[in-house]
């Protein structure tokens, strides 16, 4: 035991390496973000398509350090502010994920600090409690390019697996049927840009649950249904509308998570919600889940910068780890590519 649970209020330096972002962030107290720092390696993988684990690796041992020390600067701290180190040791890309976890145990020897070692998508429902005032119990749709779930956040530290997905991820169902569509990488942000000028005219493959008990999320169907469209339209020599498919995907890859987080809600009767992951950036998700104020649910989704990969989540998921009394990690720290969701 350091003490640390106790204090009266825990500054945290947190890092996050394990895809295509290299960030760092200082976060007060689980809730106020001092500091947050991205380097982003998307241009630079927008050339192949999507992320190469070997390049992504080597960019993110270049912009570490630069990216620490902003991140202190921005944040006016010193070494003597921090009260722990946090990082993301999974899951994600291995290479990538091991330049973020030996940075951390670095800094963590060289100050004297203790070191925490915070799961991926526990970041991602963290970041919900950032600027907010939300608290356990509550349902989150989780919904990024490496996992789409909901849980039942029964304490902060008590997480329930209830739903997940038998095949893609919806942000990664997004990515592909972008890169069918001849849009650039990441897929999300693209087809929600050309979904605006589009007509959702396509009845795009939503699966359907009867119960809490059977609740899944399953993308391969509609990926294929866009990748066979295409094809066929390109076979009669038709141009494809982009616009009128990337409305019709994101209509149905919508409903899918919105209908899943209905059943949910209903089947639980738990009306706190929040929605986290990459895929919550996107605003037809949440109109549609401000709609389910229709049955009485109050609906979070974090700043859309805290949406996608950061280390102010981070920070924000090691807080209530530490006022939970979760073990250091110490420093024969290792990467995972796979962490258990809940
Ligand atoms: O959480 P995240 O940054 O990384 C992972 O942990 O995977 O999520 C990235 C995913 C990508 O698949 C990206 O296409 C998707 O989130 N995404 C979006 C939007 N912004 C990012 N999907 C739909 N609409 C968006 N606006
Ligand atoms: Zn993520």
């Amino acid at each position: 035991m350091n003490g640390l649970r106790e204090k009266d209020s825990i500054t945290v330096l947190a890092i996050e390496s394990s895809c295509d972002e290299t960030a760092c962030a200082v976060v007060k107290d689980g809730r106020t973000v001092l500091s947050n720092v991205i380097a982003t390696q998307i241009e630079i993988h927008r050339r192949f398509g999507g992320v190469v684990p070997e390049i992504a690796s080597r960019n993110h041992t270049l912009a570490i350090e630069s990216v620490v020390k902003e991140a202190m600067q921005r944040a006016e701290v010193s070494e003597r502010d921090i009260d722990a180190i946090a990082v993301t040791y999974g899951a994600g890309l291995l290479g990538a994920l091991l330049v973020g976890v030996n940075f951390a145990k670095g800094l963590a020897y060289a100050w004297g600090k203790p070191l925490y070692a915070v799961s991926h998508v526990k970041g991602h429902l963290a970041a919900n409690y950032i600027d907010s005032d939300l608290e356990p119990p509550y349902l989150c749709l989780l919904a990024s390019g490496g996992h789409t779930a909901i849980v039942k956040v029964e304490d902060y530290e008590r997480i329930k697996l209830l739903a997940s997905s038998r095949d893609d991820a919806a942000g990664e169902a997004f990515d592909k049927a972008a890169r069918v569509l001849g849009l650039p990488y990441p897929g999300g942000p693209e087809i929600q840009k050309k979904a605006k000028e589009g007509r959702a005219v396509f009845d795009m493959p939503i699966p359907k649950s009867n119960g809490l008990d059977d609740l899944y999320f399953s993308y391969s169907g509609l990926k294929t249904y866009v990748i066979n469209l295409v094809h066929k339209l390109q076979q009669k020599g038709e141009e494809p509308s982009v616009c009128d498919i990337a409305a019709s995907f994101q209509k149905a890859a919508i409903s899918q998570l919105i209908d899943g987080l209905t059943v949910a809600m209903k089947s639980t009767g738990i009306k706190n919600l929040a929605i986290a992951g990459g895929v919550s950036a996107n605003e037809e998700l949440r109109k549609r889940a401000d709609g389910l104020s229709e049955y009485g649910a109050e609906v979070r989704y974090p700043k859309l910068i805290y949406c996608t990969d950061n280390a102010a989540m981070i920070g924000a998921a090691a807080y209530f780890m530490i006022r939970s009394g979760a073990q250091e990690s110490g420093l024969a720290l290792d990467a995972r590519a796979t962490v258990p969701l809940a």
